[in-house]
């Protein structure tokens, strides 16, 4: 089921989807959350953040899983996602870093890297919240449009469209990485919640097909239609191709 939220902007977007991770990790003070990168949650990072300086939320019993990172560049480069992580959250919050996790983008043998990481996961049983971003073109953490579903944590070729709109984060886009390590669509799916955050008019043709289009790999995130706890929250303009009589819809 999918339980679609819209605010009016990126602002409302970044509160909305803090109280839901503030909700779980409170509720659950050990939870496992699965984190995302990407411009999007960087304001639903701040809030979090703010909530624990105000002594609101507290990080101790946390364990961290994040989606992806890019082949080749190790957790001190600063596009590396382990030091987004670091400077976006992991640094501001109680939380105890041998407990947060990110793929190994240097790691010399990828393969069983993503082998390792699949068995990490699975050993924590899973993240109880998945946040998930979306790429322009529908990806979830770096699966790619393609002819499949890839179930487990693997490597993958990064699309130009991809390339291109994270270049703008490098120095130069021939630096972007044309590989990264990601978890699967069934490691995604192994989470027991799911919160996606997107926001923008340039992101409105990911959602619409994403939510209310056939299931196809070439939309990946068109799979979380299969999943049976799903949270978007969205601002108005990535829903402005979605027809919504209220600021709540649920597609069942
Ligand atoms: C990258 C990440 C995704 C993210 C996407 C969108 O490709 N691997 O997890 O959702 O970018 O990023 P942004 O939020 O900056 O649009």
């Amino acid at each position: 089921m999918i339980r679609i939220i819209k605010t009016a902007d990126y602002d409302e977007m970044s509160r909305v989807a803090a109280r839901i991770i503030a909700a779980q990790v409170t509720l659950k003070p050990q939870s496992i959350l699965g984190l995302a990168t990407g411009s999007t949650p960087i304001g639903t990072y701040e809030e979090l953040v703010e909530k624990y300086r105000d002594g609101r939320l507290d990080f101790s019993g946390v364990s961290t899983v994040n989606l992806d990172e890019y082949k080749g560049l190790g957790g001190d480069h600063d596009q590396s996602y382990r030091y987004f992580m670091n400077t976006h959250l992991f640094d501001h919050v109680n939380i105890d870093k041998a407990r947060t996790h990110v793929p190994n983008g240097a790691a010399a043998d990828s393969a069983a890297e993503c082998r390792a990481y699949d068995e990490l996961v699975a050993g924590l049983g899973g993240a109880d919240l998945q946040l998930l971003g979306m790429g322009h073109n529908g990806h979830i953490g770096f699966n790619e449009p393609g002819s499949t579903f890839v179930k487990g944590t693997h490597v993958v070729d990064l699309t130009e469209s991809t390339i291109n709109a994270n270049a703008r984060l490098f120095a130069s886009r021939d630096e972007v990485p044309r590989q990264a390590l990601t978890m699967g669509i069934g490691t995604i799916m192994s989470a027991k919640s799911i919160l996606v955050v997107v926001n923008g008019e340039g992101k409105a043709q990911a959602v619409k097909d994403s939510f209310c289009g056939p299931i196809t790999p070439e939309v990946q995130a068109s799979i979380l239609q299969l999943h049976a706890n799903v949270t978007v929250v969205a601002d108005a303009a990535a829903l402005s191709l979605v027809e919504m009589g209220a600021n709540e819809l649920i597609i069942a």
